[in-house]
């Protein structure tokens, strides 16, 4: 459920007019609903309830600062996977013990940036980011809390882009290796182990490999502490999916998977760490376009958009679709068009949509694209030299440009030219 609504025939966000929006910001630009993220985030909060635990909204999913303060001021902890993702939480006000680092390449400069400025545990990825951690708390005289991330083998069911649980992906070190894995972090002075780390991959529209992979980490917690290590916090990583359809979509609530993590994990008494990042902010944010030409092809109509895949590059980058709806409703009983919904970009593969069917749309009208709030905004370019778009938060009645469009100068003037040339 979303705060994008029509009203009177005109699509909201929340108490405001996407119309009144775009008359003040220009297109295309992205539009989130704060009480959208309230309400995602919540869900979560309450799914584990009962549970000590902490939602640690990943941040790569949307990651402006409005969003971070918003989320942050709830008390959310955050999952960020960069120096530029930490240093975003931080300054959002989010304390370092609410921050989980994850990711496979973690710097030596991110470790350090992160040690002295505060952190809840690094998510270890490998045996040699384990040593290159240790070296560095140690230059720094501290002790750095890590868990390490497991692959537990299992297949996600989801776009082969997103899965990161099998065995050939690049995530986490095999399960089998986990004991040897962490005895070698045992012994190592600069590091203190706190728990085990899983994610399995993102979009997922069933519980069962979820399922799968937290029995495995449940008999995994048994087997090191046997081995006599003192996990208490188990870090379950992110992944459930969204409906990106009005249709017949209906992915796992974050009621019932909560539910299923504490049958699964419950009687482990440890500290339930979730990163959700897409059920958080996908549906709490449209993309806002203007249609620049509607053109007669051989067969078919194309609606030229001002905005373009390396605005929102889901559809060109894993066939994603996104529903697109125009911002006046259509009118009752009038026979719908059938369009290519493409961007100015010079590439085949600038196509949002292929043979959508919505109301009669001419150049001019404005269009939505619907849960775009989660890796829209994020995975954005400037291909062809197209600045990066604004965002826009609304909140009840008022709303606020959270990241200005750059000018053309702007960005001109990050180029430089040598002397010598
Ligand atoms: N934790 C870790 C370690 C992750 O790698 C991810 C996502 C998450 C949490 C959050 O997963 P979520 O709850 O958002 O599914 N760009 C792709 C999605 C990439 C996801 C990468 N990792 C897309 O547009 O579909």
């Amino acid at each position: 459920m979303d705060h994008f609504l029509y009203r009177d025939g005109e699509l909201y966000a929340e108490e405001v007019a996407i119309a009144e929006i775009a008359a003040e910001v220009g297109t295309p630009f992205y539009c989130y609903s704060a009480a959208t993220l309230e309400r995602h985030y919540r869900l979560f909060d309450e799914a584990l309830e009962g549970t000590d635990h902490l939602v640690c909204y990943a941040i790569k999913a949307a990651s402006n600062l409005a969003i971070l303060k918003l989320l942050g001021d709830m008390g959310a902890g955050m999952d960020v996977v960069s120096g530029g993702e930490y240093a975003r939480a931080r300054a959002a006000g989010v304390p370092g013990e609410r921050i989980v680092f994850s990711g496979v390449g973690k710097t030596a400069d991110e470790m350090r940036m992160a040690l002295e400025g505060g952190i809840r545990q690094f998510n270890v990825e490998s045996e040699p980011e384990m040593l290159a951690l240790n070296a560095v708390a140690l230059e720094l005289g501290v002790r750095a809390p890590i868990t390490v991330r497991v692959n537990p083998d299992v297949d996600a069911k989801t776009h082969a882009k997103i899965a990161t649980g099998k065995s050939e992906n690049k995530f986490g070190i095999p399960i089998s290796k986990a004991r040897a894995v962490y005895a070698e972090a045992a012994g190592l002075p600069g590091l203190e182990v706190v728990g085990i780390d899983v994610h399995i991959g993102s979009q997922l529209t069933d519980l069962a490999p979820f399922r799968e992979a937290y029995e495995k980490v449940a008999l995994l917690t048994e087997e090191l502490r046997e081995d006599g290590h003192d996990i208490r916090r188990l870090d379950l990583g992110g992944g459930l999916g969204i409906p990106y359809t009005n249709s017949n979509e209906t992915p796992p609530l974050p009621r019932d998977y909560g539910a299923m993590i504490k049958e699964t994990l419950g009687h482990l008494n440890c500290e339930i760490e979730i990163e959700p990042g897409r059920l958080v902010a996908g549906n709490a944010g449209i993309m806002v376009s203007g249609v620049i030409y509607v053109k007669e092809g051989d067969g078919r109509d194309f609606l030229i958009l001002d905005a373009a895949m390396n605005d929102l590059v889901r559809p060109a980058m894993y066939d994603a679709h996104h529903d697109i709806v125009p911002v006046k409703e259509a009118e009752p009983g009038v026979e719908p068009a059938r369009y290519d919904i493409v961007g100015p970009v010079c590439e085949t593969g600038d196509t949002f949509a292929r043979e959508r069917d919505m109301s009669v749309i001419q150049a001019g009208d404005l269009v939505a694209f619907r849960s775009a709030g989660a890796y829209g905004a994020v995975m954005a370019s400037e291909y062809n030299s197209r600045p990066l778009i604004p965002e826009v938060l609304v909140r009840g009645d008022q709303f606020a440009v959270i990241r200005r469009r750059p000018s053309l100068e702007d960005m001109l003037n990050r180029d430089s030219i040598p002397e010598w040339l």
